[in-house]
């Protein structure tokens, strides 16, 4: 199939874009670059030895994305692109709600201008807010906390709307749990600006002495340790749960939802230990007060995703520690 894949530059897009390259699949990258940098595009190229067509565009931007349209003649289409910080979202919501929703509004009116009916969309296990029971399964029931989080549960119900008036249309909707790691080349990874917010890259700072200690935000949380729990799944893992979900719209399977996690919670302690292991040295921290809005242990039931597309994750914490130090050593600037 040829894939249009938004945010193919980002952290997911790129793992992703290898997993369908390995699948020949053929892949055009549409990024407008406001998180990625081109050389992650090189970077794939490098390791995939196949030229990838790149396109620096807004998502929103109807009319330059009907031209690539246009050209390049879609079989489907995974929507990576959005902004993606919770505490960012929360200064301004607007940009939040105006870039993602409106990139997804622009894809599914081209997707149906020109018969592109294979969607996959990048949502979040956000959207389980606090959770009330563990593991959480597809149904349990939705909410958001943040305005982050609310762009991903509004895109969910256009998606439903858009679906229910386009049943032809195969829609998969990937709810992502915490993906760490990198490629095992070393050569692409996770390369966030300024002081990261998810906990593996500020480990990995932190071991690399770019950054002096690592916040641990609340050690008083109803858990083992008394830190929050999440479900870390290796990226390369996850990049794969969307070549499983392409195979599975396919086979003209209408909208389905999967959980993608390992379902296996891991403390933040247990993350700090991990990657103590790996890099050689305790790696310093300070128990800080928690971050509002953190919900103390939120991991998957991976069922539905194993009996349906055959997903299950195959490597364990010590592989995402060891290969997010690997790309943290070989690349200390990111991707500069
Ligand atoms: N990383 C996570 O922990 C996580 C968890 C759950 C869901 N997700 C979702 O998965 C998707 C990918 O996440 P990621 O971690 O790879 O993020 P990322 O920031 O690395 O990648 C997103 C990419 O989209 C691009 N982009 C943003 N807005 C755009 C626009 N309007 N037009 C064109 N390009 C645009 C950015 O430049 C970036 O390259 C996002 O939708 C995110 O919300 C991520």
């Amino acid at each position: 199939m040829k894939i249009l894949v938004t945010g193919g530059a980002g952290y997911i897009g790129t793992h992703t874009c290898i997993e369908l390259i390995q699948a020949n699949d053929e892949i055009v990258i549409v990024d407008n670059l406001s998180n990625a940098k081109y050389e992650a595009v090189k970077r794939i190229e490098q390791i995939t030895e196949t030229k990838i067509p790149f396109y620096q565009m807004d998502v929103c931007n109807y009319n330059g994305m009907e031209q690539i349209f246009k050209e390049e003649k879609f079989d489907g289409i995974i929507h990576f692109a959005g902004l993606k910080s919770v505490p960012e979202s929360v200064k301004i919501p607007l940009q939040y709600y105006a870039n993602n929703i409106n990139s997804t509004l622009v894809l599914l009116e081209l997707a149906k201008k020109y018969h592109v009916k294979n969607f996959v969309f990048s949502s979040s296990a956000t959207v389980y807010g606090n959770p009330q029971t563990l593991p959480i399964t597809e149904d349990s029931p939705l909410s958001a906390t943040n305005p982050y989080g609310r762009t991903k549960l509004f895109i969910e119900s256009i998606l439903q709307d858009f679906y229910t008036c386009n049943p032809t249309f195969n829609i998969a909707i990937l709810r992502y749990f915490n993906p760490i790691g990198a490629h095992p080349s070393g050569l692409i990874g996770e390369d966030p600006n300024g002081i990261p917010n998810n906990l593996v890259p500020y480990v990995t700072q932190v071991a690399i002495k770019k950054l002096p200690y690592l916040k641990v935000n609340g050690n008083d949380y109803p858990t083992k340790d008394g830190t929050g729990i999440r479900d870390y799944i290796h990226v390369c893992d996850l990049a794969r749960g969307h070549v499983l979900a392409l195979n599975k719209l396919k086979t003209n399977c209408g909208l389905v939802i999967y959980n993608l996690g390992t379902g296996t919670g891991y403390s933040v302690l247990e993350i700090i230990h991990a990657f103590s292991k790996v890099v050689g040295f305790d790696i310093p921290y300070q128990i800080v007060a928690r971050r509002p809005g953190d919900i103390a242990t939120c991991y998957a039931d991976p069922t539905k995703a194993y009996q349906e597309i055959g997903f299950k994750a195959k490597y364990n914490l010590n592989d995402m520690a060891r290969d997010a130090w690997n790309w943290q050593k070989k690349n200390p600037k990111g991707y500069e």
